[in-house]
């Protein structure tokens, strides 16, 4: 990969429940990164049609959103803060892109598999075209690292194979039009940290989703004080005492999970977790985990709720991030067109 400007994308669907795995595998990486890099943080609500939505909902989520973005941290005057459907570049972008990729990378994308279940003929189009959206929606920064939490990591596949037959395809034309060394970057995931993959507190095997009827699953952003308690202390355990090491957490998805969510909430390794709490028994490291949880997410839940309150601030903040982003995404959908070799 040439020498593009470093520049971060991420984007978080509003689909309620935004929760711990989004908090600790997305959030938390989108504020440290922003000290180092120009971000840019999408609330992708055209990805979040590609499933029914009911729009009043939708709405509200779009804000829970852009509230939890906000309550953690990101600064939207330093970076850019903005909802997908309002720069239609997006859109644009990604019809290129649904003539570049190619039928067979699609098939094999696991997401669409598990979102399409068995009545796979009722999806939608936008379901099976949904990585191509999300290809669009970093290529058209030509960002070039991704924070993600690990269920992303074969889309973010995907779009290197985009940028890179892009850029192959095209070659000629992008030389033509001034773009030597390719016109995309490769863009990097960013996928780092002790919880990754957070999952469910009922079942060690499943993702932590906003999806689980079980409200007893996962932790939301916005839970009070009590339900973060009790919702720890019912979370599935195994009867041995926690081991001194990592490796020991080898076939106990429960307790590794725990120890996960423990270990990013204090910002420190598993490691460090286990020299603490090596030999003691679940009792006494979830009450712990449950001071340690309250401490860090209550605030954001409660920042949360105040923005949430006010949406006209909200709303300014999407709108002012749409036109920043516009700006950029405006300028590269032009060399696009010419390099495909529209007339314009
Ligand atoms: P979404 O909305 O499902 O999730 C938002 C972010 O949270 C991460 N995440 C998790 N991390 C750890 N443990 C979990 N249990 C967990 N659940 C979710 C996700 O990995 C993600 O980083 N396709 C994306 C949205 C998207 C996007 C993009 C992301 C659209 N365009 C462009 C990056 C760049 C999605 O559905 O994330």
């Amino acid at each position: 990969m040439s020498n593009f400007p470093q520049l971060v994308f991420s984007g978080v669907q509003p689909t309620g429940n935004f929760h711990l795995g989004n908090y600790l595998g997305a959030l938390v990486k989108f504020v440290e990164m922003q000290n180092n890099y120009d971000c840019i943080y999408c609330v992708v609500d055209m990805h979040a049609i590609t499933v029914a939505q009911d729009p009043l909902e939708l709405s509200k989520h779009i804000r829970e959103v852009t509230a939890a973005f906000l309550a953690s941290g990101i600064d939207p005057k330093k970076h850019i803060v903005f909802n997908q459907s309002q720069v239609p570049e997006h859109a644009e972008l990604a019809w290129v892109f649904n003539c570049i990729a190619r039928l067979g990378w699609l098939n094999r994308m696991t997401q669409f598999k598990e979102k399409a279940g068995k009545d796979r003929e009722n999806a939608s189009v936008g379901l099976y075209a949904y990585p191509n959206l999300m290809a669009a929606d970093i290529l058209i920064y030509r960002a070039t690292h991704v924070p993600v939490g690990e269920d992303q990591k074969q889309h973010l596949e995907l779009a290197r194979d985009i940028a890179q037959k892009f850029n192959n395809d095209l070659a000629d034309s992008i030389e033509r039009n001034g773009f030597g060394g390719g016109f995309f970057p490769l863009p990097e995931p960013v996928i780092q940290g002790p919880a990754t993959r957070v999952m469910s507190l009922r079942d060690g095997s499943k993702k932590m989703s906003k999806s689980d009827p079980s409200e007893y699953s996962r932790i939301n952003l916005t839970d009070d004080a009590d339900q973060i308690a009790q919702k720890i202390r019912k979370a599935k355990t195994d009867p041995d005492a926690l081991p001194s090491e990592a490796a020991g957490l080898a076939g106990r998805p429960e307790a590794d999970n725990l120890v996960g969510i423990f270990a990013a909430l204090q910002g420190v390794a598993k490691e460090d977790v286990l020299r603490e709490f090596g030999g003691q028994n679940f009792s006494s490291f979830k009450s712990a985990l449950v001071d340690l949880a309250v401490a860090k997410l209550g605030p954001v839940g409660a920042e949360m709720k105040r923005l949430q309150a006010d949406t006209g601030h909200i709303d300014g903040v999407l709108r002012d991030g749409a036109a920043r982003a516009s700006a950029i995404a405006r300028k590269n959908m032009t060399a696009v067109k010419d390099i495909v070799g529209f007339v314009r």
